[in-house]
């Protein structure tokens, strides 16, 4: 297929990231003074996380059954406005992150600064498109359903992304960014497929 060009703002732009403060409390100690059955296996998985050691441990950890006993009814934030962006863990060295899709809702295409993300589907059905970024624009390269326990993983070196909603129902993903990302690139285009 052959790539598509797409227009956008020619530096892109910065933009920081927040973050849900409803979502915030469950990663402060409080939080997990409360545990119940459903996030004890959500507590299990943030133990192993930190057992990990490189980008392919997080792969493997996201790809496992752990992963998929987790329950994250309790977390789900949905706004009809935007996808919203839940912290359930952080540390230096990386966070985790649980985004809630709504219907018709995606991501802009952007990058990730220095940090590598890896990514599972955890409910619903999602797509990405990759993009590479050239002198001369931002050219589609690729695309991926992304069902349920599906892992990818981006950086720089990939390419851009951006991440669709294909579930009226609403999609629930979950991220691991190493390092922490708090600011990245987007780019607002015209023809983005
Ligand atoms: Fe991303």
């Amino acid at each position: 297929m052959p790539n598509k060009h797409i227009k956008f703002a020619p530096y892109g732009r910065r933009t920081s990231l927040s973050l849900s403060l409803l979502c915030e409390r469950y990663a402060s100690k409080r939080r997990y003074e409360v545990r119940t059955c459903e996030n004890q296996k959500l507590d299990e998985l943030i133990y192993e996380l930190k057992r990990c050691r490189t980008i392919s441990d997080y792969h493997s950890l996201f790809e496992s059954n752990l992963l998929k006993s987790v329950i994250f009814n309790q977390l789900l934030i949905f706004s009809n406005e935007k996808y919203t962006r839940t912290l359930l863990f952080e540390n230096d060295l990386y966070e985790l992150i649980l985004i809630c899709w709504g219907k018709g809702q995606k991501s802009a295409i952007h990058d990730h600064a220095k940090s590598q993300c890896v990514m599972v589907c955890v409910s619903g059905l999602l797509k990405e498109n990759v993009y590479h970024f050239r002198s001369t624009g931002i050219f589609w390269e690729s695309e991926k359903i992304l069902p349920p326990f599906h892992v990818t993983k981006i950086n720089n070196d990939v390419g851009l992304h951006e991440i669709i909603n294909l579930k009226d129902s609403g999609s629930v993903s979950l991220h691991l960014y190493s390092p922490k990302i708090s600011s990245c690139t987007v780019y607002e285009s015209v023809n983005a497929k």
